[in-house]
C-alpha cells in the first residue's frame, strides 16, 4: 500500500486534504494519525490573516460551502508553534503554502524547507494574486512564473502542486506543473459555487461565492485525474493525490482507478473523521480482492472497453 512522492515514502495512499484535519492535524485527538498516509496541515501565507466574516461554511444535502479566507497565524507563528508538533506525529506531514505575491509564496516556501520534520510541500495555486487578480494557477504560464521561483528554495523537501477545475481543462496546468519540477498533483480543490437563500435573497455564505466540496464533486474530480493521469502525468511518472468527495472507500478505489496514486479526503471528515482510517483499511482488501499484490498495479487500472 506504500505510496513513493519524491524522496518520502508515505505507508499508504490515503491523506487528509489542506484545511481540513486542524492547522496541523488536531483531527488526531479523535483518530490514530498512524493509521494514514499523511496529513496536510492548513495552508500557511506568510502574513496572518484572519480570513472571511462569518457565516464562511455551509452544509448542503450533499456537500459543502465554505470561503474561509486562508485563515492562519502566518508563517512565523507556524514554525514556532508546529516545527516541534511535525516531529511528534506519528505520520507524514505535508506542509501547504499560500500567497498573494510570488516573493510571498517563496518566503513561505523558504520557512517550510527549513522544517526537518516536513518532507513535502504542497502548493494551493487557488490565490488571486494582487499584481492582477486572476488565481496563479488560472493560467500555464502564471503558474510556471510561480513554480520556477518555489522549486528552487525547497532543496530539503519534495513539491506537490493542487491545482483547482476553476481553470477549465487543466491539462495544460498539470503539464506546466510537472515542467517546473512537481513531484506530484493533487486534483482538485474546492469548485467555486454560490448558494442563495430564496427568503433573505442573500448568499448562504457571507462572501458570496465559496468553494463546493464533498460528494457532488466526486465525479468530476475522478474525470480530472482520469484525464490528467492519461494525457499528462502517466508518461511522466508523477503521481496524483486525487481529491474530491471521498465519502466511502468505493470512491477511493475510483479514483485509483482513475489514475490517482494516492487520495485525499477533506469533507468527509467533518461527518465523521473516522472515515478517512476506514478508507485506507477497505482499499488494502480490495487490492487483495482484485488478485493484486500492490496498490500500484491498480493505478490507472480502469477499463476503457
Ligand atoms: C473547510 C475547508 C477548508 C479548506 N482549506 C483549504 C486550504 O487551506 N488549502 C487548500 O489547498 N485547500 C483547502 N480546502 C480544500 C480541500 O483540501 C479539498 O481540496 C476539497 O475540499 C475537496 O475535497 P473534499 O471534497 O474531500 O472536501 C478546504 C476545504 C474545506 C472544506
Amino acid at each position: 500500500m506504500q505510496v513513493n512522492i519524491g524522496q518520502t515514502t508515505l505507508s499508504n495512499p490515503v491523506v487528509l486534504a489542506a484545511g481540513t484535519c486542524g492547522v496541523m492535524g488536531e483531527i488526531g485527538d479523535a483518530i490514530n494519525l498512524a493509521s494514514l498516509g499523511a496529513i496536510t496541515t492548513k495552508s500557511i501565507t506568510k502574513d496572518p490573516r484572519i480570513g472571511n466574516e462569518p457565516v464562511r461554511i455551509t452544509d448542503l444535502p450533499h456537500g459543502m460551502i465554505n470561503a474561509i479566507g486562508l485563515a492562519n497565524d502566518g508563517i512565523n507563528a507556524f514554525v514556532e508553534q508546529y516545527a516541534s508538533k511535525a516531529a511528534s506525529l506519528p505520520t507524514i506531514v505535508i506542509g501547504s503554502i499560500a500567497g498573494d505575491t510570488i516573493e510571498n509564496y517563496v518566503a513561505v516556501a523558504t520557512a517550510m524547507n527549513e522544517i526537518d520534520s516536513i518532507p513535502l510541500v504542497e502548493i494551493n495555486v487557488s490565490c488571486p494574486n494582487t499584481a492582477n487578480g486572476l488565481e496563479f494557477g488560472g493560467c500555464p504560464k502564471q503558474l510556471s512564473s510561480l513554480l520556477n521561483e518555489i522549486r528552487p528554495v525547497l532543496t530539503n523537501t519534495g513539491m506537490i502542486v493542487k491545482l483547482s477545475v476553476a481553470a477549465g481543462d487543466i491539462r495544460p496546468h498539470a503539464e506546466a506543473a510537472i515542467n517546473c519540477g512537481a513531484n506530484a498533483l493533487t486534483l482538485i480543490n474546492t469548485i467555486p459555487s454560490l448558494g442563495i437563500d430564496v427568503e433573505s435573497r442573500r448568499s448562504i455564505i457571507s462572501r458570496g461565492i465559496g468553494g463546493y466540496s464533498g460528494r457532488e464533486i466526486h465525479p468530476v474530480a475522478v474525470r480530472v485525474v482520469h484525464e490528467v493521469y492519461h494525457d499528462v502525468a502517466k508518461e511522466a511518472a508523477v503521481p496524483i493525490i486525487g481529491t474530491g468527495g471521498i465519502m466511502e472507500w468505493e470512491d477511493a478505489a475510483e479514483f485509483i482507478l482513475a489514475g490517482a496514486s494516492a487520495v485525499g479526503i477533506g469533507t468527509a471528515s467533518f461527518v465523521n473523521p473516522s472515515i478517512a482510517p476506514r478508507v485506507a483499511k477497505k482499499l488494502a482488501t480490495w487490492v487483495n480482492r482484485q488478485g493484486c499484490l500492490r496498490l500500484s498495479d491498480l493505478v490507472g487500472a480502469m477499463r476503457l472497453s
